[in-house]
């Protein structure tokens, strides 16, 4: 049997690292990493390139591209082919030898070259759940037409799939995501607006890249996971719930016509997702530890706080909405995470940011590529100036005598 061709989208990042773990976990003659894409981490990429020597690689800029080859150089590694930029991304996403492409680049970046992938009909293993929000018609579409496989590594659409396997859709009543409650589960909303970088970042159960943590303590990545679910499964925003429960370990729910409820459970660790999404329809046996409910003793679930999460609310609106209502929505978040992030707004603006430019929004119908990047690149805009808005606000406060 010929090893599967495999290529990463966002290789030196958190969901692109455990990839390349359970690859070399399964054995090299199951896999074979064709292409690689990240954007400026060349330390990690070149150990990367040594490691797996693949024909193409893509970065963000000429300057990155250039520390690449001097880096591989260096260490005597053979150059692959070093392309950059979104052309870099695409090429990477459709290289002819990828059997699959795990699309883990954060944000929207990962859009256009996801997309390719589906068209050209390969089988997709989705981290980057930004791409499905922004445009899950146009994704779902491209899939259907090229019969590509889009497979779910986020854990919570992971488990669904898992659960989904061999029942009807007709059986199913609604689905349920869990999450864990972030950061700021049980803290007021003074705690969370007075809330920094850092303890936002201190996620409970999950280790994973900035933009998602952030999503994580303001629940957006729950709300994001809606409208990912509506896309992957075809349930309507009514159908789908969130609980929250603490310890991470039932990674979501169906509950069926007749009352019966399947969870599936696991350790804490995408190594789990990752896996069943690289060797779907069969089933291996994994590196990892076995789950020991019995060390656990305990899972506590508990309803969402819509009041002090509001961006909860607002990705139920956009999803029932509709059209680009949801592209708006994503951008805005991306912009007010990055702002956070750089200490420009308080944690409890990014709903506020979100909020306002998803009012200003001209809703239309989002079925064309050029719909949904016209719209993302103006939602950005609206959201930079509202961010401007609040930190003048904020400086003229804090100017203010006392
Ligand atoms: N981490 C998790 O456990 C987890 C779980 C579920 C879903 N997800 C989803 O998976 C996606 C990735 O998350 P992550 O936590 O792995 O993020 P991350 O650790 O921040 O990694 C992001 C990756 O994207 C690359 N990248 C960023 N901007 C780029 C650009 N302009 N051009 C090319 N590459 C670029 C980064 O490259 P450099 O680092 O080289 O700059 C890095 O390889 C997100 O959509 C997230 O919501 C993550």
């Amino acid at each position: 049997m010929n090893p599967q061709g495999i290529a990463i989208l966002g290789s030196t990042g958190s969901i692109g690292c455990n990839t390349l773990r359970v690859i070399e976990s399964l054995g090299e003659k199951r896999f074979r990493v064709v292409a690689l894409a990240a954007g400026q981490n060349v330390e990690a990429l070149a150990d990367q390139i040594a490691s797996h020597l693949p024909d193409v690689v893509s970065v963000e800029t000429e300057t990155v591209a250039h520390e690449l080859r001097a880096r591989l150089f260096e260490r005597n590694v053979d150059l692959p082919k070093i392309v950059i930029g979104e052309t870099g991304l695409v090429e990477v996403a459709t290289h002819p030898q990828a059997d699959c492409v795990v699309s883990a680049t954060v944000g929207a970046v990962g859009f256009v070259p996801t997309l390719r992938a589906l068209e050209a009909g390969k089988r997709v293993a989705l981290a980057n759940k930004e791409t499905l929000v922004m445009a899950g018609e146009l994704m779902t579409r491209a899939a259907r037409a090229s019969g590509a496989e889009l497979l779910p590594i986020d854990s919570e659409h992971n488990a669904l799939h898992q659960c989904l396997r061999g029942e009807t859709l007709a059986e199913i009543k609604r689905i349920i995501l869990t999450a864990s409650g972030g950061p700021f589960r049980t803290k007021s909303k003074a705690d969370m607006k007075a809330a920094t970088v850092s303890e936002a970042m201190r996620h409970p159960t999950w280790n994973m890249g900035a933009k998602i943590t952030i999503d994580s303590a303001t629940l957006m990545n729950k709300g994001l996971e809606v409208i990912e679910a509506h896309w992957l499964f075809g349930f309507e925003p009514e159908q789908i719930g969130i609980v929250v429960h603490p310890e991470s370990v039932v990674h979501s729910m169906i509950e069926l016509i007749d009352g019966s409820v399947i969870a599936q459970m696991g350790v804490t660790d995408m190594r789990h997702a990752i896996q069943y999404a690289l060797t779907y329809p069969e089933r291996h046996s994994c590196e990892l530890p076995p789950l020991d409910l019995a060390a656990l003793a305990s899972l506590h679930f508990e309803a969402p706080d819509l009041d002090r999460f509001p961006c909860i609310s607002l990705a139920y609106r956009a999803l029932r909405e509709g059209g680009t209502l949801p592209t708006a929505m994503n951008a805005a978040n991306e912009e007010a995470v990055r702002a956070f992030i750089d200490e420009r707004i308080c944690l409890t603006d990014i709903p506020r940011v979100i909020e306002t430019v998803m009012d200003e929004h001209a809703t239309q119908p989002a079925t064309d590529l050029d719909t949904i990047i016209t719209t993302d690149q103006a939602s950005r805009l609206s959201a930079i100036a509202v961010i401007e808005k609040l930190t003048k606000e904020s400086d003229m406060l804090a100017a203010r005598p006392v």
